[in-house]
């Protein structure tokens, strides 16, 4: 498909809005807590490792690999573990770091899943939520940009693995 990619979000606003919620996160944990950054792989690898470098308190890195969409443009909403953590999270604090949300069905899956390993806590961050395109409820504790039903790729999100690479969030628009 012929096609260019516009900008949505700029860089520059990228990264004030990560520094924002860096110090939006280390406030809703108590003095001295450590939390388990918990990425999904591929899509939330650049906002992880923007997000980490911004927060002032000790943040470890786990991953996991589920699957749901794959390289087709559907959420399957059958979510499977593919690649599970690598850590015992038990008693531990985990903030679960995503590029987007939009169905809902691969993070409300993970929770579920990573809840019966009984962690202190679980909450929620996204660099974009999509709320028009839910399916499953998720409590989302923090949220970088709302955005509406739009074709985004950029800073982790891709297209058939494109454009994961480009440092600010753009928008795919259709030429021809
Ligand atoms: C994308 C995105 C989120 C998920 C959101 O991942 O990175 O993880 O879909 O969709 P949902 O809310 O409808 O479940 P994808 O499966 O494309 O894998 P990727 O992260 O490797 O791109
Ligand atoms: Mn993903
Ligand atoms: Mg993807």
């Amino acid at each position: 498909m012929k096609h260019r990619v516009d900008v949505l979000i700029s860089e520059a606003d990228v990264k004030a809005r990560v520094a924002a919620l860096a110090k939006e996160i280390e406030q809703s944990y108590g003095e001295g807590e450590e939390v388990l950054l918990v990425g999904l792989l591929r899509g939330s690898v650049v906002f992880l490792s923007d997000l980490a470098r911004a927060l002032n308190m000790s943040a470890e890195f786990d991953f996991m690999t589920v699957s749901s969409y794959g390289s087709s443009m559907h959420s399957s909403r059958d979510v499977k573990i593919i690649k599970d953590l690598d850590e015992d999270i038990q008693g531990r604090n985990l903030l679960i770091v995503e590029d987007i949300i939009d169905t809902g069905n691969t993070l409300s899956k993970v929770v579920q899943v990573l809840n019966t390993r009984d962690p202190k806590s679980i909450k929620l961050c996204t660099l974009l939520d999509k709320p028009s395109r839910r399916e499953v409820e998720v409590p989302v504790d923090f949220i970088g940009f709302t955005i509406p039903d739009e074709f985004v790729v950029g800073y982790g999100i891709d297209w058939a693995q494109k454009y994961r690479n480009l440092p600010h969030v753009g928008i795919v628009v259709p030429l021809e």
